[in-house]
């Protein structure tokens, strides 16, 4: 086991009808404003309960944070929020709002541009912020990252910041979400939990088995999600995967990887493609790439999760490989760059960024531009 120091400041509240704490989360004295995606909590009902638990507050609205928050939209954001005095923020949505939100708390305490700040890569100055989550996927509600993207640039980076002070996570709200969302927010978790596992033998048994615990979680929910989203316990089950996934307690110790992640992101900057949909893509390839690195994990993992526990070595490694793509291709998504109308210029400029950056991804540094290419190439 890495030494590591620990800490976790988010106080998460959990279930049904749980928006109404709210009003007592939030100090009466501050000015708050509300940030909010494209409108799918104005058909759910979220919206109601939010404006019902502050009514008493002094708050302002903040409406249109996209699907991977775009700086422009955000600039709009920091804007208001300075112009209006507002020294609380409430994220209502998904990663993307959340994310944004994030971008917006270190914004409003920043003279310059907040590019600047997604540039640098973190921003030690913040607004308090809390959030209602109504997807299930990034862990942003639990944890210190956003990711910023720029549309004018077609760049996506990473940005650290502070934890929320709480977030709301009442399962019910997950009841609307469309079949697509809900696939790519078990991938996302899915993959989350890989990037911090599928790395080395020997670090922590229980950091192995935390991780194993969610993944085989995942693989038992997702069909009957699949059958109906609208089971209360199901959808519990897979908020708290999510959250678990990436608040920091599944990597106490142990190597992380995240070239995964990092491919993902150039993917969806350069596309479009949906977060969790880019790694159920790349993921297969990451694992076939560095098959000699991680095999060992690869072995765990597969008689772990997936009951591969025979055969050979190779045998056992292709079949955790085919085992972890049809678990994706189940959820309903496609695991080829070509099935999505990618083509290769789109690895070609990849492979460019990343040698240009000079990257060094992985556990242990071997995901550069050439290495990046041999995965996306695997899984075109
Ligand atoms: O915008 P609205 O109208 O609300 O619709 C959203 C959006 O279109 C919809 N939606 C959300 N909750 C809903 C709902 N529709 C019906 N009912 C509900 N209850 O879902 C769509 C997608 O929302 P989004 O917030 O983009 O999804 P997600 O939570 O997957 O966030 C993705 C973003 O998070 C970043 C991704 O890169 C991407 O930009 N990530 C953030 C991480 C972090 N902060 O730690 C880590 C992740 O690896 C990830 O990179
Ligand atoms: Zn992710």
């Amino acid at each position: 086991m890495n030494n590591f120091c620990f800490q976790n400041p988010t106080k998460l509240i959990m279930g049904k009808g749980m928006i109404a704490q709210l009003s007592k989360e939030i100090p009466s004295d501050k000015k708050v404003m509300i940030t909010f995606g494209g409108g799918s909590v104005k058909k759910n009902g979220v919206y109601e309960q939010v404006k019902e638990a502050l009514k008493n507050h002094n708050t302002v609205e903040f409406w249109g944070i996209e699907p991977n928050p775009a700086i422009e939209t955000l600039r709009e954001a920091i804007a208001l929020g300075k112009a209006e005095n507002v020294d609380f923020l409430l994220a209502v949505g998904g990663g993307s709002v959340i994310d944004g939100t994030k971008l917006i708390s270190a914004g409003l305490l920043y003279d310059g541009d907040a590019w600047d700040l997604v540039k640098k890569g973190k921003a030690d100055k913040t607004v308090p912020l809390g959030t209602v989550l109504t997807i299930p996927a990034t862990g942003s509600e639990m944890n210190d990252g956003a990711v910023i993207s720029c549309k004018e640039t077609k760049e996506k980076y990473a940005f650290f910041s502070n934890f929320p002070k709480f977030s709301i996570l009442d399962p019910e709200v997950t009841f609307s979400l469309p079949d697509y969302q809900i696939a790519c927010g078990i991938a996302d978790t899915f993959v989350h939990v890989m990037e911090q596992y599928l790395t080395k033998v020997g670090e922590s048994r229980l950091m192995d088995r935390w991780a194993e615990s969610i993944l085989q979680t995942l693989v038992e929910i997702a069909p009957k999600i699949k059958e109906n989203k609208q089971d209360y316990q199901n959808m519990a089950d897979f908020m708290m995967c999510a959250t678990m996934a990436l608040n920091g307690f599944i990597a106490l110790g142990v190597s992380q990887d995240w070239a995964t992640h990092m491919i993902g992101h150039e993917v969806t900057a350069l596309t479009g493609l949906t977060h969790g949909h880019t790694l159920a893509i790349i993921l297969p390839g990451t694992m076939d790439v560095l098959r000699q690195q991680k095999s060992e994990k690869i072995m765990q993992v597969g008689a772990r999760v997936f009951g591969v526990s025979s055969g050979t070595h190779d045998f056992r490694i292709n079949e955790t490989i085919r085992k972890t793509r049809e678990f994706f291709n189940s959820l309903g998504l496609t695991t080829s760059l070509s099935e999505n109308n990618i083509g290769r210029e789109v690895i070609d400029e990849i492979e460019r960024r990343f040698n240009e950056r000079d990257v060094h991804f992985g556990e242990d540094g071997l995901v550069t531009g050439t290495v990046a290419k041999e995965i996306l190439n695997k899984v075109y």
